[in-house]
């Protein structure tokens, strides 16, 4: 457990020199077929969940007419099993014809007509995971060139059948690769997953000058237990993870496999409040056809979001883990706001945690508490004030907390340097939430 100015000075030596494609400023969101319908082939037997254009355009359907695009869900991404088996004679990915006959260019249009922005998924080795043509050192351009001709926003480059030692040079090259289309497309690297996801093994000062996002670990599975052993290894290995994070550059824990079969209500709401914990990409795979309201309305809270988006874009951190198995878990936020999350790992009863900012290292002052999943507003008249919040068994009480006075002694100044500096923290008075706190008001 490191001292709050420790974490907070290690909260801001970010990455100095990102990626310059200029994306992905906010971390990622939108929708991706892989964890709810894999590889499904089947057409002719399952036309409605089959990998296959219909698919795609019934989701963007989805995005731009059921409220998410508007929140900032706004992209589509294909995963793997789209293509034939074979590359074209002139050697390009084709797309299945049966399942994509009128081609990728064509889906990106429709999706562009919608407002959203299409992915697409390849592999660098000689096969995808699925089986499928996979993208060699020889077809890196040509599978950046083909991906920009038919107009591709968003690719994720997976790792299956290439070594550490190729990969090493093959996900730079790709990143070279996509620049020199002189297309804007955010590249999303496998990379790190097939190499253990730590330093020494994976350096993310490289990761972050050549990916726009990255997953560091396992594939989530419709699962409990996949969603916690995640957390687990992020949090677990946060110090070396959450310095790397920042606008244009992320950890990607992920998808969201909110609206499935796997997680109960609460647990959905822990998903959706670690992952904006996280800054991680808020990208569902799900059915939003068929979508419940219970999980329509988790995953399209503003709050969240907006906490999830936050401009700053510092990946946040546990605090502390208790012997009671509650855990609390912190993320800055822009002007001088913050979130909270409580989470209980008990399996019992709802918790009646007991704590105070102070013990969370909150500065001196008066605050005011946004519940994200209630919509009630608390007061604390002072940061030693105890509070007691009631944790359900593997679920989260979630705040978006600011300041609404601050002392300006000059004791408190040099407490937390560094935040003072970046987050302008000033003095806010009572009555001037919808200036500085309009994050959902
Ligand atoms: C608060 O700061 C103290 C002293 O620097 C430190 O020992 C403690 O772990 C910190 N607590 C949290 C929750 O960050
Ligand atoms: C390519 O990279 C340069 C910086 O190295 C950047 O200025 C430019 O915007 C990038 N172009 C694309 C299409 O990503
Ligand atoms: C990591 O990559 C950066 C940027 O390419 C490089 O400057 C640095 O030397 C590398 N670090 C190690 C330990 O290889």
């Amino acid at each position: 457990m490191k001292a709050s100015s420790g974490i907070l000075l290690l909260a801001f030596t970010a990455v100095a020199s990102a990626l310059e494609n200029g994306l992905m400023r906010t971390p990622p969101m939108g929708w991706m077929a892989w964890e709810r319908f894999r590889c499904n082939v089947d057409c002719e037997n399952d036309p409605k969940n089959c990998i296959s254009e219909r698919l795609f355009m019934d989701m963007a359907d989805r995005l731009a007419e059921d409220g998410w695009r508007e929140l900032g869900y706004d992209h589509v991404m294909i995963d793997d099993c789209w293509t034939s088996m074979q590359r074209d004679k002139d050697g390009l990915l084709q797309p299945d014809p049966k399942r994509f006959p009128r081609g990728i260019a064509k889906l990106a249009q429709y999706v562009h007509e919608r407002g959203l922005k299409l992915g697409i998924y390849a592999d660098f080795g000689t096969h995808t995971c699925g089986g499928y043509p996979g993208t060699t050192f020889d077809k890196i351009e040509t599978d950046a060139q083909t991906f920009a001709d038919w107009k591709v926003d968003y690719l994720k480059f997976d790792g299956c059948y290439s070594s550490a030692e190729d990969q090493e040079k093959g996900y730079p090259l790709m990143s070279k690769a996509l620049n020199a289309t002189g297309r804007y497309i955010g590249y999303s690297c496998s990379w790190p997953a097939y190499q253990g996801g730590l330093p020494p093994n994976i350096n993310y000062t490289l990761l972050g000058e050549i990916c726009n996002l990255w997953r560091n670990y396992d594939d989530i599975e419709d699962s409990w237990t996949s969603v916690l052993s995640i957390v687990d290894w992020f949090f677990t290995n946060q110090d070396q993870l959450q310095p790397v994070a920042g606008p244009g550059h992320w950890n990607d824990p992920d998808m969201l496999i909110i609206g499935n079969f796997g997680l109960s209500p609460d647990q959905s709401r822990s998903q959706m409040a670690l992952w904006a914990i996280m800054a991680a990409p808020l990208i569902m795979s799900n059915d939003l056809r068929t979508l419940t309201s219970d999980a329509r309305n988790i995953l399209q809270n503003k709050a969240i979001i907006a906490i999830s988006q936050d401009p700053l874009g510092i990946q946040g951190r546990r605090l502390l883990q208790e012997k009671s198995r509650i855990e609390v878990y912190w993320r800055p936020l822009a002007s001088s706001a913050s979130a909270l999350v409580f989470f209980s790992r008990r399996t019992d009863m709802p918790y009646r945690y007991h704590c105070s900012l102070d013990k969370l290292n909150y500065t001196a002052g008066l605050y005011e508490m946004y519940d994200v999943f209630t919509g009630e507003v608390l007061s604390l008249p002072s940061h030693t004030t105890p509070f007691t919040v009631s944790i359900n068994p593997s679920g989260v009480v979630m705040w978006y907390i600011y300041p609404v006075a601050r002392p300006t002694q000059t004791g408190e100044e040099r407490k937390y340097p560094s935040v003072r500096r970046k987050l302008r923290v000033s003095t806010v008075r009572r009555g001037q939430r919808n200036g500085e706190h309009h994050l959902f008001l």
